[in-house]
């Protein structure tokens, strides 16, 4: 087989084959094709698609690229969440915790932020001494003792998606549903989950900037996960504006503590509760509950201290350390050095998520390059959120960097980061029309509701 044909074949639109599909994988991972043609490839599957077959097979070779999870040692069926990435997105530890409350056991892989989307790794790298480069081996031990592990993502889990990633990524070939979609699920895959739900982001901070392209995503991954025997639902949810009040590593941990004390913000309670509800009933539990109870259950678990238990024991169990008060230590605390205030009055109409998530890593929370130090009190506090009423001076949000170890450049990111936030904010006369940050769950009805 020469992989010039198999690049005329998708030139031409045609579809491949499942022989020469596991060709190109088996060649982009042992290095056998040269990076020229493996670019080449991906630029025609951009502009000429994938069958539903081909998009299949593409991610269940990309699985087996690598070692695949055991996660036999759970109980219960094995769970799994992906978010396709959102600025101010906290879910995962609120999440992790709500599951722990119905016994159900968790083992989440989670990335290094690389842009502005943030990574969970570095939100639980936050608090002094929790430990996220967990060995495999441990994993039983830990679901053990609580029932959850958080931990880095191994480079021999679908090196095939690494390898294709970097290459997309300086190629103009990130933006296609099928590469996107074999992507995401390959790792999931390889993960071992056999339940899922994904957040499938969808706005001006997020991939997806239109709800179509959204849904179009989110079909194509639900079609990959059940065919490849995961219970697959995607929750697709609105990332216009931010997730929440906080945005970076310390600040987004501080509002999950103040979310599992009962003082979050409603939108996160919102999300948090539909992607908990989707892998409960996957799971098999909450039963006794009809769909209104179970999610009016979830939202109690989440506030009334049994969700913030769980969380304190995950923290303890991964090396992190806890105050005197429960909450808590963080590496470093923010530090609020600038305000953006209203320059009117009127409604907010926008606070677009991309300039403050631009805002934040500009700030030291996040990298541009893999090989950037971070600073974990840098992000944004949002005083205001879409649809509220301001006054001219009334400020806007906060701009914070740490307050022990700001980065060398702080003066300078400061500056950049507040051109950057004032442009997020969009202020009218009139209120803006309401958005559910829910915007679809799909498939619709999956559970045989009437
Ligand atoms: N996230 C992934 O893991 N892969 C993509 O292609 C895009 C987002």
């Amino acid at each position: 087989m020469k992989m010039i044909d198999i690049i005329l074949e998708k030139r031409y639109g045609r579809e491949l084959t499942d022989e020469q599909i596991a060709f190109f994988v088996k060649g982009v991972t042992d290095g056998s094709i040269p990076d020229y043609q493996v670019s080449s490839l991906l630029m025609a599957i951009v502009l000429n698609g994938m069958s539903e077959r081909e998009m299949t097979t593409l991610t269940i070779e990309m699985s087996r690229s690598g070692d695949v999870n055991d996660l036999s040692f759970l109980e219960g069926i094995a769970v799994d969440k992906h978010s396709t990435g959102g600025v101010g997105d906290k879910v995962t530890p609120l999440l992790l915790p709500l599951l722990a409350t119905y016994g159900i056991q968790s083992v989440k892989l989670s990335g290094r932020g690389l842009g502005y989307t943030g990574g969970t790794v570095d939100k639980f790298e936050s608090i002094e001494g929790f430990e996220c480069e967990i060995a495999r081996k441990r994993f039983p031990e830990l679901i053990k003792n609580t029932g959850m592990v958080i931990s880095g993502q191994t480079p021999d889990l679908a090196p095939a998606d690494k390898i294709l990633y970097s290459l997309r990524d300086v190629t103009g070939t990130v933006d296609s549903i099928p590469l996107i979609a074999s992507s995401i699920m390959s790792k999931k895959i390889a993960g071992g989950a056999k339940a899922l739900v994904l957040d499938v982001t969808c706005g001006f901070g997020a991939f997806m900037k239109e709800e179509s392209r959204a849904r179009e995503l989110s079909a194509a991954m639900i079609r990959i996960g059940e065919g490849a025997g995961i219970k697959t639902r995607a929750v697709v949810t609105d990332m216009d504006q931010p997730l929440g009040r906080n945005v970076g590593n310390t600040l987004e941990m501080q509002e999950v503590y103040d979310t599992l004390c009962g003082k979050g913000s409603k939108d996160v309670q919102i999300v948090v509760v539909e992607l908990a509800f989707q892998l409960v009933r996957l799971a098999g539990k909450g039963m006794d509950l009809d769909d209104n109870e179970l999610r009016i259950d979830l939202l109690k678990r989440l506030t009334d201290g049994r969700a913030l238990e769980e969380y304190r024991k995950l923290i303890r169990s991964q090396g992190g350390v806890i105050n005197e008060d429960g909450s808590p230590q963080y590496v470093d605390y923010p530090f609020d050095a600038m305000h953006i205030n209203a320059p009117e009055d009127g409604y907010i109409t926008n606070v677009r998520a991309n300039l403050i998530g631009r805002a934040s890593c500009t700030l030291g929370a996040g990298r541009f390059e893999k090989s950037d130090k971070i600073d974990f009190g840098a992000g944004v506090i949002l005083c205001v959120k879409k649809g509220d009423k301001v006054k001219k001076g009334d400020t806007l949000c906060a701009l914070c960097q740490g307050e022990k170890n700001p980065l060398p450049d702080a003066d300078e990111r400061l500056y950049s980061a507040f051109d950057l936030a004032s442009k997020a904010f969009e202020i009218g006369p009139n209120p803006p029309k309401e958005k559910d940050p829910v915007i679809a769950v799909l498939p619709k009805k999956p559970f045989g509701v009437k």
